[in-house]
C-alpha cells in the first residue's frame, strides 16, 4: 500500500503513522462500522472526485441504518474529502471514509461507544489488476435481504466477501461470483454484474445487491448511448450463455468478465458493447465529457 502524509480523523488532520486506534475499539471487534470507496480521477482541471454527494449520500444512510448519529453535516464530510486530498497533493487516489464505533464501550449493543470518523486517501490503481478476469461462481451467497442491510455498506457484511474471495483465490481463479438466496445472479464481493445479450445490457434488480453508483453511472450512460437496459432477476444458465458480461465498481471500474466456471465468454475479449461504455465512462471520470461533468467534484489546488 502506498503511504501518503495525513489522514483525516474526526476533524484533525493526522500523520498517516499516528492515524491508530485501541485494541478494543467496538468495531474492531464486532464489525458495526459502515464505510465508502470513492476515486479521484485526474482531469485537465487537476484532481476530481467522481460522485463525491452519491457516495456521502450513501455513507450517511448506511451510519443511520446503523443507528449512528454523524457528528458532522454532510457539507463538511465533503469538504474534507476535498482537503484531504489537497493535503496529501495525490493526483489520483481510492478515498476510505469510515465510520466506527471507538474505545470504551464492549457488548454488542454499540449504543453510548463513541462514533469516529477517519478519511483516507491512497493511490490504488485498478482493483483487480487485470483487463479480463475469470470468476468462480462461489459457494457462499449474499445474505438474505432480510438478515442484514444490503443496501447499506456495513463492515461486518464484508466477512460474507472475504470468504468468497478467499475460497475462489484456492481455486485459481481472479474474483468470486455470488448468487442470491434465490439462486439468481447476485453481485461480486466488490462489484456489480452486467450481461450483454443480443445487444442489450441486462443487470440484477435491487433487493440482494448493494445499489452500485458506478452501476447507476453504467445505467445511464448506456441510455444515452441508446443501449437497452433492464434490471432483472439473472439466471445462472443466462450468465453464462450471455454474449459479454463485466462487473462495475469503484474499486473495480469496469473489468471484463472473460471466463464463469469453465464457460468462456466473447472468446475472453472485451465485446463491442462493454467497450462502447467502457470508453463513455473512461471520458466522464477524466472529466472529457460535458454531459457529465456534474458528476464530478474538483478540487482547489490553491486554496
Ligand atoms: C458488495 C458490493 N457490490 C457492489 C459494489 C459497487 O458499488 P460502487 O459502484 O458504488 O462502488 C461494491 C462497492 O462498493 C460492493 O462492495
Amino acid at each position: 500500500m502506498e503511504e501518503v502524509k495525513k489522514i483525516w480523523l474526526n476533524g484533525e488532520l493526522v500523520d498517516w503513522n499516528k492515524a491508530n486506534v485501541h485494541l478494543l475499539t467496538h468495531t474492531l471487534h464486532y464489525g458495526g462500522g459502515v464505510f465508502e470507496g470513492i476515486r479521484a480521477y485526474k482531469t485537465k482541471n487537476g484532481p476530481a472526485v467522481f460522485r463525491l454527494q452519491e457516495h456521502v449520500d450513501r455513507l450517511f444512510y448506511s451510519a443511520s441504518v446503523m443507528d449512528i448519529k454523524v457528528h458532522f453535516s454532510k457539507e463538511e464530510i465533503k469538504k474534507a474529502i476535498l482537503d484531504t486530498i489537497r493535503i496529501n497533493e495525490v493526483e489520483e487516489c481510492y478515498i476510505r471514509p469510515l465510520i466506527f464505533f471507538g474505545y470504551g464501550k464492549m457488548g454488542l449493543n454499540p449504543t453510548d461507544a463513541p462514533i469516529n470518523i477517519a478519511i483516507a486517501v491512497w493511490p490504488w490503481s485498478a482493483y483487480l489488476g487485470k483487463e479480463v478476469v475469470s470468476v468462480k461462481i462461489s459457494k457462499y451467497i449474499r445474505p438474505h435481504p432480510k438478515s442484514t442491510v444490503t443496501d447499506a455498506k456495513i463492515c461486518g457484511s464484508y466477512a460474507n466477501s472475504i470468504l468468497a474471495s478467499l475460497e475462489i483465490k484456492k481455486a485459481g481463479f481472479d474474483e468470486a461470483l455470488l448468487l442470491d438466496y434465490q439462486g439468481y445472479v447476485a453481485e461480486g464481493p466488490g462489484e456489480n454484474i452486467f450481461i450483454v445479450k443480443d445487444g442489450k445490457l441486462f443487470t440484477p434488480k435491487l433487493g440482494a445487491i448493494l445499489g452500485g453508483i458506478t452501476r447507476d453511472s453504467i445505467i445511464q450512460i448506456a441510455k444515452d448511448l441508446k443501449i437497452g437496459v433492464e434490471e432483472k432477476n439473472i439466471t445462472v444458465e443466462e450468465l453464462k450463455s450471455a454474449d459479454e458480461a463485466f462487473f462495475t465498481g469503484t474499486a473495480a471500474e469496469i473489468c471484463v468478465i472473460g471466463r464463469i466456471d469453465d464457460t468462456v465468454i466473447n472468446n475472453e475479449k472485451t465485446g463491442i458493447i462493454t467497450k462502447k461504455i467502457k470508453e463513455a465512462y473512461t471520458k466522464a471520470i477524466h472529466g472529457e465529457s460535458e454531459k457529465y461533468s456534474r458528476w464530478l467534484s474538483h478540487i482547489n489546488l490553491t486554496e
